[in-house]
């Protein structure tokens, strides 16, 4: 039986964004179909969210300070209640600590609230956007490798087999208050950005 599979994703800087587009083409070669949609046009009412229109159903987001980006959480709010509705996370990362894998707890949490059945949690390490730029040798074998991945995890999805991500509960939550730390931080300097002639100006009154 073919598969259709929904990919909803969040990238601020195309990683993601690329993952998900691997993604697609791997399931594709198990002979799914597959649709791409950018989260963001969801929640701008410019794509819908059918839960009964997909088999599988896979969210994918770059890790922000150890979470989700607040976006994802948007768009896990407005998600409608499913039954049973076997789900699959993706997310892209600078680095391999493991504290990342706190990364997508809180957001799998609630989709189990609202009946999504979260089987599967991979991370795929990608070139960093935060802070510092890896050599453009690494930055390549980072992707070569992520393709390699995204071909073993879209025959792990499709077999259903169930992959979780682990974290001891202090780290846990140590990463909960660095999170929640970041995510004010980045609405207060939000508040100084302003966008003027298609330049992005921070302070407002001063183009960069
Ligand atoms: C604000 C911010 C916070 C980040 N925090 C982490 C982090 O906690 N752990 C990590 O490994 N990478 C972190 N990164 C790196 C991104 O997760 C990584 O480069 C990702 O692949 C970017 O995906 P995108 O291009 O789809 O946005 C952070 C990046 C940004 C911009």
């Amino acid at each position: 039986m073919t598969e259709s599979i929904g990919l909803f994703y969040f990238s601020g800087t195309g990683n993601t964004q690329v993952v998900a587009e691997l993604l697609a083409k791997a399931f594709e070669q198990h002979g799914a179909q597959v649709e791409i949609v950018r989260i963001e046009h969801v929640l701008q009412g410019r794509a819908r969210f059918e839960p009964e229109a997909y088999d599988l159903v896979g969210i994918g987001h770059p890790i922000h300070c150890f979470d989700a980006p607040r976006i994802v959480y948007d768009f896990v709010d407005i998600l409608p209640r499913a039954e049973k509705k076997r789900t699959f996370i993706f997310k892209t990362a600078g680095d391999f600590i493991s504290v990342n894998n706190a990364g997508s707890k809180t957001a799998i949490k609630q989709l189990e609230c609202k009946g999504y059945d979260v089987f599967y949690d991979r991370i795929i390490c990608m070139p960093t956007n935060w802070t510092m730029k890896y050599s453009d040798e690494f930055s390549k074998q980072l992707c070569y490798v992520a393709t390699a991945k995204t071909e073993h995890m879209a025959g792990e999805v499709l077999a259903g087999q169930e992959r979780k991500l682990r974290i001891n509960a202090l780290l846990r939550w140590i990463t909960k208050l660095t999170s929640r730390g970041e995510d004010l931080g980045a609405r207060f300097f939000g508040m100084f950005l302003s966008i003027e002639n298609k330049a992005i100006c921070w302070p407002k009154t001063r183009p960069l």
